[in-house]
C-alpha cells in the first residue's frame, strides 16, 4: 500500500503539519528533538490505532492542547482508497478512529489493514533482549496478521490479570479459598492454548523467511534459527496436544502459585530462542551478526505481513541508517520499494547516498525543524 498524504494537527510538537509522500522513500531529517521521530509515530496512529512506543495516547497530545488529530490518506495495493482519521481528546480520555468516515467500534478491528515493519534502535532488543522483548515482537507480527490472534491475546491478558489477583490474595491470606483460582483455569487453557498453536504455527513458517532472509545478506556460510520455546514441555509439531499439557503444567505448579502468587505457566512466560549455527544470539552473537539477524528478522517480518494481509506494509526506519551498513540497509530498503513505501528518519540529510540507486527511487527530502516541514525537495535519483 502506499500513504498518499498525511495530515496531523497538536500533535507532539506538530501544530499543524500535512505534506503529500512520496510512493518510494521518504526521508525526515534535521537536527535532533525538532519533530522527525513524531511524524513516524504518526504514521504508527493509522497502520496500529496507537504509538508504536508511547505508552497512553495523552502524552502524544500536544502539551498546551487537549488532543490532537491525525489524518492519512492510503492506497491499497489492489487501489482502494482509504482516509483514515484519528481523533483523540484528552480531556475525556477518548480516541475516535473512522475509516473513510466511518466510525471504527474497536481500534483492534483496523490493526492488520494496513500493516507496518518498525525499525528503531529500541528494537535491537529482540536479540539482545528479554524473552517478553521477543514475545513482543512476535505478538505485534502475529497481531497484525491474524484478528483472532490479537482477540485472544487480549482475552487472555484479561484472565490473567484476574486470575493473579486472586493468587496474590491467596499468597497474602486475604483469601483463602483455593478453588476461586481454577474458576478461572478452564478459559485461560482455552485462550493460550490458541495463542501457543498460533505460535507454534508462525515459528515454523517464519523460520524459513528468516533464514531467506539472513542468507541474502551474509550468504551461506551462516544458519539462523527462530526457535519457540513454550513455558512448558508440549511438543513442537503437534497441536492435539497443548491443551493437555498446559492442564497438566497448571496442576504441577499449583501449590507453587498460590505460594508465590501469580501465574506461573502459559504463553505470557513464553520465548523464542535466536540462534546463529546453533549458538544462541543473546550470549554469542558478535555485534555485526546481531545487526544481520536483526535486519533478517525485520525483512521476514515483512514478507510474512505482506503475505499474510495481502498487502505490501510500509517500512518505517527510525534513526536506524547510521547503525547498519549499507548492504544490510540496501537489503532491507529494497524489500519494501517494490510495491511499498518507506519513511526514514535521520540528522544527515545525506544518509541515503551510499545506498545503490536501483533500491532508491523517487526520494523526497523534508527538512524538520521545530515541528514544522521547512524545506522539501525531490530528488529522483540520489547523488
Ligand atoms: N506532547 C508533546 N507536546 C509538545 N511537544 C512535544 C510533546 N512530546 C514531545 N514533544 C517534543 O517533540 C520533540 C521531539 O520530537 P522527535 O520527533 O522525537 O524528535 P527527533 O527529530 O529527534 O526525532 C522534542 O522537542 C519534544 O519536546
Ligand atoms: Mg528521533
Amino acid at each position: 500500500m502506499i500513504l498518499q498524504h498525511i495530515e496531523i494537527e497538536n500533535f507532539r510538537n506538530h501544530k499543524s503539519t500535512s505534506f503529500d509522500c512520496s510512493s518510494g522513500v521518504n526521508l525526515f531529517y534535521g537536527d535532533n528533538g525538532e519533530g522527525k521521530t513524531n511524524i513516524l509515530e504518526s504514521i504508527s496512529y493509522f497502520c496500529l490505532t496507537r504509538s508504536f512506543y508511547a505508552l497512553s495516547d495523552s502524552i502524544v497530545a500536544k502539551a498546551d492542547e487537549n488532543g490532537f488529530t491525525a489524518t492519512g490518506c492510503l492506497k491499497s495495493d489492489c487501489g482502494v482508497q482509504y482516509e483514515v482519521q484519528i481523533k483523540y481528546n484528552r480531556d475525556i480520555n477518548q480516541k475516535i478512529i473512522t475509516v473513510n468516515k466511518s466510525k471504527v467500534d474497536k481500534a483492534s478491528a483496523l490493526i492488520g489493514w494496513f500493516p507496518a515493519v518498525i525499525l528503531s534502535q529500541e528494537q535491537g532488543a529482540i536479540t539482545y533482549g528479554s524473552p517478553g522483548d521477543r514475545r513482543k515482537f512476535v505478538d505485534f507480527v502475529l497481531s497484525q496478521s491474524s484478528r483472532k490472534y490479537l482477540d485472544n491475546l487480549i482475552e487472555y491478558r484479561k484472565i490473567l490479570k484476574q486470575r493473579n489477583r486472586i493468587l496474590a490474595d491467596i499468597q497474602t491470606g486475604r483469601i483463602r479459598n483455593k478453588e476461586e483460582v481454577e474458576v478461572w483455569n478452564e478459559s485461560l487453557i482455552k485462550t493460550g492454548t490458541s495463542i501457543i498453536n498460533k505460535r507454534k504455527e508462525f515459528t515454523k513458517n517464519f523460520q524459513k523467511l528468516v533464514i531467506e532472509a539472513y542468507s541474502q545478506i551474509s550468504g551461506n556460510s551462516e544458519l539462523p534459527k527462530i526457535l519457540y520455546s513454550p513455558s512448558f514441555n508440549c511438543s513442537e509439531e503437534n497441536e492435539d496436544n497443548t491443551e493437555d499439557f498446559f492442564k497438566k503444567a497448571l496442576e504441577n505448579q499449583s501449590l507453587t502459585e498460590q505460594k508465590i502468587g501469580f501465574t506461573m505457566v502459559g504463553p505470557h512466560r513464553d520465548d523464542f530462542l535466536l540462534q546463529i549455527n546453533e549458538m544462541e544470539a543473546k550470549n554469542f552473537a558478535s555485534q555485526g551478526q546481531h545487526k544481520t539477524l536483526l535486519v533478517a528478522l525485520k525483512m521476514a517480518e515483512f514478507f510474512y505481513l505482506k503475505n499474510a494481509c495481502n498487502e505490501t506494509p510500509l517500512l518505517l526506519l527510525d534513526d536506524v541508517l547510521s547503525e547498519l551498513d549499507e548492504k544490510r540497509c540496501n537489503k532491507l530498503i529494497k524489500s519494501a520499494v517494490c510495491k511499498g513505501q518507506v519513511f526514514i528518519t535521520s540528522t544527515d540529510k545525506h544518509a541515503l547516498n551510499g545506498l545503490s540507486p536501483d533500491v532508491i527511487a523517487n526520494v523526497r527530502k523534508y527538512l524538520i525543524k521545530r515541528g514544522r516541514i521547512e524545506r522539501v525537495e525531490e530528488e529522483a535519483k540520489i547523488n
